[in-house]
């Protein structure tokens, strides 16, 4: 039998601008109240400018390696999953390997929207079930402040800057990892996107005046997407762990609204205060997110050995991802060894 892997530190991090609701009323043509009756979102924190994805990411490594009194050098592997790299290459994942010290590790990034963080749990869970690596780094770090249009009301209102990242060990069978399911909705993919840059759509002055620099998004579309959605793949992946809704006792999503945590809940049949919700002072932040949300509840000692957790993503891609984990870690307390 395969060997587990499991959970066994997390660290994030936010910067500490602020950006709240009625700074934004300055800014585009919004309210409050419709910020947070259509999305629940109340604030959300902006990288400084000398802040790149790399250094959340660094950050919340730090603290997830602290947290599970893991040394860098340990580190077999680095993997960041992002859709706002520092650049095009290196990819950030060796960016944040070296400035960890991770000197004995693999690095490389993924892109799976705002799944991320999913999919890079699962891709880490595989390196240590196979035997090949003991500790592998997982983070998802996003600066999606660096690539929201600022003119346009409909998205900019949305989306905050954070990382989350989580140490991942070798465990016996039935514990940490349980499931995963992993989706792809290519012919959706228009529906969240950022049209210029790479190899597709070279920037002009032009195009950036257009905003093409900028993410679009159809929130409508991919409200519906994501409602009928999460449910789906949280059913396969509960059901390939062998348990259900009901067994589960904490629910950690993607955070792009309230409604959808709501609506996923009632479709999961899942009571709200299982859901973990940090929407609210963080708005979206795409693959980081889920992380984020993770550390959220596992700070506020909301996790014990023996708990399922449920972990749910969906956006850009249009992906959509769950896993399911056997919790191992203590609650966390501020007593717990570095
Ligand atoms: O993270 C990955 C994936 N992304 C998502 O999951 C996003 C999913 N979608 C959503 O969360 C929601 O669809 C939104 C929050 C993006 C939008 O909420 P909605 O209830 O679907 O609003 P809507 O787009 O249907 O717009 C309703 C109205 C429109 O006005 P009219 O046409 O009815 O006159 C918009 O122009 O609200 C208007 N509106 C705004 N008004 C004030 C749109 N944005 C704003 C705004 N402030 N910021």
């Amino acid at each position: 039998m395969l060997r587990g892997a499991t959970i066994c530190g997390v660290g994030s991090y936010v910067p500490e601008r602020v950006l709240t609701n009625t700074d934004l009323e300055e800014m585009v043509d919004t309210s409050d109240e419709w910020i947070v009756n259509h999305t629940g979102i109340k604030q959300r924190r902006i990288a400084a400018a000398d802040q790149a994805s790399s250094d959340l990411a660094i950050m919340a490594g730090q603290r997830a390696l602290q947290d599970a009194a893991v040394r860098p050098e340990d580190l077999n592997l680095v993997i960041v999953n992002t859709l706002t790299p520092d650049m095009f290459f290196p990819a950030t994942a060796c960016l944040v390997q070296d400035a960890l010290g991770a000197t004995n590790a693999g690095a490389f990034d993924m892109s799976s929207g705002c799944t991320g963080f999913i999919y890079a749990l699962a891709a880490g869970a595989n390196f240590i079930r196979s035997n090949d690596y003991e500790y592998v780094l997982v983070i998802s770090a996003e600066t999606l402040s660096r690539i929201a249009n600022w003119t346009d009301r409909s998205t900019c209102v949305l989306f905050g800057d954070g990382a989350g990242a989580a140490v991942l060990k070798p465990c016996p069978p039935g514990g940490g990892l349980l499931s995963y399911a992993l989706d792809s909705h290519g012919e959706h993919g228009d529906l969240l996107i950022l049209p210029g840059g790479g190899s597709r759509l070279r920037l002009t002055p032009q195009l950036i005046a257009e905003h093409k620099d900028c993410l679009e998004m159809e929130g409508h579309e991919i409200f519906k997407l994501a409602v009928r959605g999460i449910p789906q793949v949280a059913e396969v992946a509960l059901d390939k762990a062998g348990v259900s809704a009901s067994d589960v006792a904490a629910v950690v999503m993607h955070q792009a609204n309230k409604r959808i945590l709501d609506a996923a809940g009632q479709r999961l049949g899942i009571p709200n205060e299982r859901i973990v919700c940090t929407v609210d002072k963080y708005g979206n932040t795409s693959a980081a997110s889920v992380p984020l949300a993770l550390d959220d509840i596992y700070r506020r000692g909301g996790l014990h050995p023996g708990d399922i957790v449920l972990f749910v993503g969906f956006g850009a891609g249009f992906t959509l991802g769950a896993a399911v984990v056997r919790w191992t870690l203590e609650p966390f307390t501020t007593n717990t060894p570095a």
